[in-house]
């Protein structure tokens, strides 16, 4: 490894914040340490790093951390940094404080900001992939969506018991931004009747069909996971409304689970892809690897670069679609 270019580093999080994300900061530090590189934690993200507002951290300021949820080193989603204006101060801070190279623990969104301050100012920099969404092209988990899915089955557990003894239809919404994975995978997790995402649009017809279809088979309660956003035309609400005209004889109640879904203490399988992501994101630039993603293919640690991952789309298995359809028999 090239131990000379590379002296200084700072890692910062950014847009939603994920569990695990503390894990995978413990990691980055941590990893600069055994390898006898400075590491600065920005605070706030991007907007952070237009203010200066980073400070040198250590092996034993990451302590415990690995358990926790959100991120320490906050998170925000910065408008000043989408103005070539902002991305100047960003690398003015960058450049007085001797930084060689920067780590971003985020989404897409972050990503993009990163790659656009690499480009033009000619910075390397590195993505780790920390959302609860898994909606990123070139890994196939990013941080914090299994602790994700964890959370919204034990929820939707319990959603299932109140739902049952009240003979009830539950729309319950979860999060995902666009994409489909968290409901489509929590989904078949808590056994649901019907999954609505927006990579596959079932229809409202069908949507009735499925849950006559359950009634009729002697289900005493229904649950239909819904992807945030406005899944077959319609929000959760006008759903369960238009459900309630459809099929008058239903009891039908609406949950949004919310926020809850991104906080916790991360699953040990996030605290194990944070702590391989970390180490491996240092070890990619100390091989003088720059503007690549870290990720997860096939249980190894792959690279991808920033701009693919940007550009390219993660796609929802079908295969998995197709099993919750035979499972809600
Ligand atoms: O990207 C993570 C995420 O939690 C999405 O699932 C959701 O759409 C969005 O962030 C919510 O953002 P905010 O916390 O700004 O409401």
């Amino acid at each position: 490894m090239n131990l000379q270019n590379i002296k200084r580093i700072a890692v910062l999080t950014s847009g939603g914040d994920a569990p695990g994300m503390n894990a995978t900061i413990r990691a980055v530090v941590r990893a600069c340490t055994f390898y006898k590189i400075d590491c600065f934690g920005v605070f706030r993200g991007f907007q952070g790093l237009i203010e200066g507002d980073l400070k040198q951290m250590g092996p034993r300021d990451v302590k415990y951390i690995i358990s926790k949820g959100g991120t320490i080193l906050k998170s925000a989603r910065s408008k000043e940094f989408m103005t070539l204006e902002g991305r100047k101060k960003a690398y003015e801070t960058l450049q007085k404080n001797q930084i060689d190279a920067l780590i971003v623990i985020g989404g897409d969104g972050s990503f993009t900001g990163a790659l656009m301050l690499s480009v033009e100012f000619n910075f390397p920099v590195i993505g780790i992939p920390g959302t609860i969404d898994n909606d990123i092209f070139g890994t196939s988990h990013t941080i914090g969506y299994d602790t994700a899915l964890n959370t919204i089955i034990d929820v939707v557990d319990k959603i299932r018991d109140t739902a049952t003894s009240h003979k009830r239809i539950f729309f319950v919404e979860v999060m995902g931004r666009d994409a489909g994975f968290v409901a489509l995978n929590s989904g078949i997790g808590i056994g649901a009747e019907a999954i609505l995402i927006p990579e596959e649009n079932i229809g409202l017809p069908k949507l009735l069909e499925n849950l006559k279809r359950s009634k009729a088979s002697g289900k005493s309660s229904c649950i239909v996971i819904v992807a945030e956003g406005e899944k077959s035309g319609k929000n959760v609400y006008e759903l369960s409304n238009y459900v309630e005209e459809n099929l008058p004889e239903y009891d039908v109640r609406v949950s949004v689970i919310g926020h809850i879904q991104r906080g916790g203490a991360p699953s040990c399988f996030d605290r194990v892809l944070a702590s391989r992501s970390g180490v491996a994101a240092v070890e990619a630039l100390l091989k003088g690897e720059k503007n690549i993603m870290i990720g997860l293919q096939n249980d190894l640690i792959a690279y991808t670069p920033l701009e693919k991952a940007i550009k390219e789309h993660a796609q929802i298995d079908k295969e998995l679609i197709r099993i919750s359809d035979i499972l809600a028999v």
